[in-house]
Order: C-alpha cells, then structure tokens, then sequence
C-alpha cells in the first residue's frame, strides 16, 4: 500500500483536558487551540471548580488567553464534592456547564476534595440525569490495601456496576480507561450510557516504558501505565469504529520541577502534540482510516454536540520534540515518545 502522506480530519475535540490557571494558563491552552475546536475542561484547580460561579470566572479566565479571533470553545465541568446539591447542578446546567466531574477523594492530583462516599451521590446522579448533564468518572478505588495496578478494575468492578445499576439513566463516561478489563466491561455492559474517553499514552506506553531501564517519571500518570495486553486491548478499542470509545487527552502539565522529583506528579503533557500522537498510535495498527472518527464525531455524538466546523491537517514530517516548553515562570518537559521523535505533524487546514 502506498505510504499516505496526508491525512485531513475534520477540526476535533478534546474531551478531556487540565488547562490549570494563573500565569501558565496561557502556556497551555494555546497548544489545545491549535488542533482542537473544543475542549471539555478539568475543574481539579487548587480550588476545585465547584459552583456555577467559579466555572463561569474559570471560562472567562480561559476566553482571555485565547489568541486573537479564536473561535476555540472551553466546555466546562464543575468538580463533585460530598455536599454538592441537586440546586448546584441545575443551576451549573444553567450557565452552560455539561458535565460533572467525580473525583473518589484522593484518587489522583488535586482530589483532595472529592467524593468521600459514592453511595451518597444519589440526589445528585438523579439531578445530573434530570438536566441531561453527564457524569465523568475517575474511576480508581482509593482503599490504600488495594495494589496501584489494581485500583481501576476494582473500581469498575465493586463501584461502577454497582453505580449504573441505581441509575440506568445517567450518562457516564469512564474516563482514561486504562485496562483490557475496563474495555471489556464497556463491551459486556452494552450500554448506550456509559462512554469511556482513551489517552494517548495508554495507547502507546506500558508501564515497562515507565519502569525498565530506569524510572521515566513524565510517563507516570494516572490511572498509571498498565500491561501490553491492556494496551493493546486499548487501541483495539479506540480504532474499533465503536463510538462509545472517543478522544480525552487528560493532557496534564506539571513543572518539570515538579515531575523530576522524589515525588513526583502524576501527570503527562501530551496537549502539544496531542494528534500526532494519537495518529502515531493509529497508523501502528493500520487504522489511521478510524481516527477522524475517534477525534471529531464519536465525542461530540456522545455529548449531543454538532460537529465542528473546519479541518486539520497531519501530514507526514518528522520532528524531533521539545525537551522543554515554557510553563509560566518555570518549564514544562512535555510528554516524550519512546524515539523522541514523531513521525506527523498538525496544522490548521
Ligand atoms: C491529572 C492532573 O494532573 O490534574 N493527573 C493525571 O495523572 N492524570 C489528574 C487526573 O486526571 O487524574
Ligand atoms: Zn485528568
């Protein structure tokens, strides 16, 4: 087969991204608004995004970094606590926020505020279904007996299935799925409300990339990197032409300061370079033909959104990546393939 030299795809979304705030907002939204026309983002802040209110001062700081004439839309998400009401959600769903977003207590960066008891979710699940809001779910059991690399499938297994039971009508997207076993519950559920979102990273990295040869600490997020089988059983996912597997980065910036450390953040910074890394990912299993898909529709017909306007291009160059970006006053040492190298490049049609 002829090597394909272009790819055009129609303008994608990111359905799941950590733009932070402050002085590195800017550094890091301008990356996403180079390939994306919309991004659903994380309300995991120093403090969470948790009312209507905050999420509304959250996009204005967004829309004021954005360059010149972008028409680049942040989709906003408000960050579930334990004395979240029904009240919050009606009026979030008012100022246009889709989603919320549910954080077991300490499951990850800046969970610290979240969810200590889901069976106490109930009022709120009930008002998120009522107002056609979705529910994103980090979906990692937080019990300290339970091995790191187990915590997703337990958490799929004791909690989620116990979860959609009580409320079938609920959208969820289990997001950044990790494992063949989160697949497989997506599969075996059969359900039209239960969506999973798929980084780039998991689809190109197990966590021997993270740990032979030396500990790689800007492969480490979470869930953490899992086995070959999982990756594998990922990207199969992911180019199955199955719409209830779309794209969520959950590109997340740290300072290098902060990664390179002897305890290090979880995190990966793919937001850079985010379709050509999925596109590194597709062509690997001869599916580049699935991405346009996985990118600009399955997302937004899961969200009830049109598509975007306008087209990206990839086309077949090679770079060599950055070994640091700026980040603010500090650096980023953005997300690295095993190479160093990428083999596509994006631009605006
Ligand atoms: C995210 C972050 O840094 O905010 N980190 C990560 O490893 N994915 C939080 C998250 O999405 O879990
Ligand atoms: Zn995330």
């Amino acid at each position: 087969m002829a090597t394909l030299h272009e790819l055009v795809l129609p303008r994608p979304d990111d359905f799941h991204v950590h733009f932070r705030e402050g002085t590195v907002l800017a550094d890091v939204v301008r990356h996403t608004v180079l390939q994306f026309g919309r991004a659903l983002v994380m309300p995991n802040l120093k403090d969470p995004v948790t009312t209507a209110s905050k999420a509304i001062v959250y996009r204005q700081a967004i829309r004021e970094v954005l360059p010149e004439g972008s028409d680049f839309t942040p989709l906003m998400t408000l960050y579930l606590t334990d004395t979240t009401t029904p009240e919050d959600i009606a009026e979030a769903k008012k100022a246009g926020v889709v989603a919320v977003k549910w954080y077991p207590a300490g499951a990850t960066t800046l969970s610290d505020h979240g969810v200590s008891d889901w069976r106490q979710m109930d009022a709120v699940c009930e008002a998120l279904a009522a107002e056609e809001m979705l529910l994103l779910i980090h979906g990692e059991v937080t019990d300290p007996q339970i091995d790191i690399f187990e915590r997703e499938t337990r958490f799929v297994r004791d909690i989620l299935v116990a979860l959609r039971q009580r409320h079938p009508n609920l959208r969820m997207v289990l997001e950044h799925i990790t494992t063949k076993d989160s697949v497989d519950f997506i599969h075996e559920y059969g359900h039209q409300n239960l969506g999973a979102t798929i980084t780039a990273q998991h689809l190109l990295n197990n966590r021997n990339h993270m740990l032979v040869g030396g500990i790689k600490p800007h492969f480490y997020c979470l869930p953490i990197l899992k086995t070959e089988t999982d990756r594998c059983a990922l990207l199969e996912a992911a180019t199955s032409g199955d719409s209830r597997f779309f794209l969520g980065t959950d590109s997340a910036p740290h300072a290098q300061s902060a990664k390179e450390n002897a305890c290090g953040c979880a995190g990966c910074f793919t937001g850079y370079a985010a379709l050509e890394l999925y596109a590194t990912a597709f062509e690997s299993v001869g599916k580049l033909d699935k991405l346009a898909n996985f990118a600009a529709r399955f997302g937004a017909d899961y969200y009830g959104l049109p598509y975007n306007k306008g087209e990206v291009v990839l086309k077949r160059e090679s770079w060599a990546l950055p070994e640091t970006l700026p980040f603010g006053a500090t650096l980023i040492r953005p997300y690295h393939t095993v190479s160093g190298q990428l083999n596509w490049k994006c631009f605006q049609a």
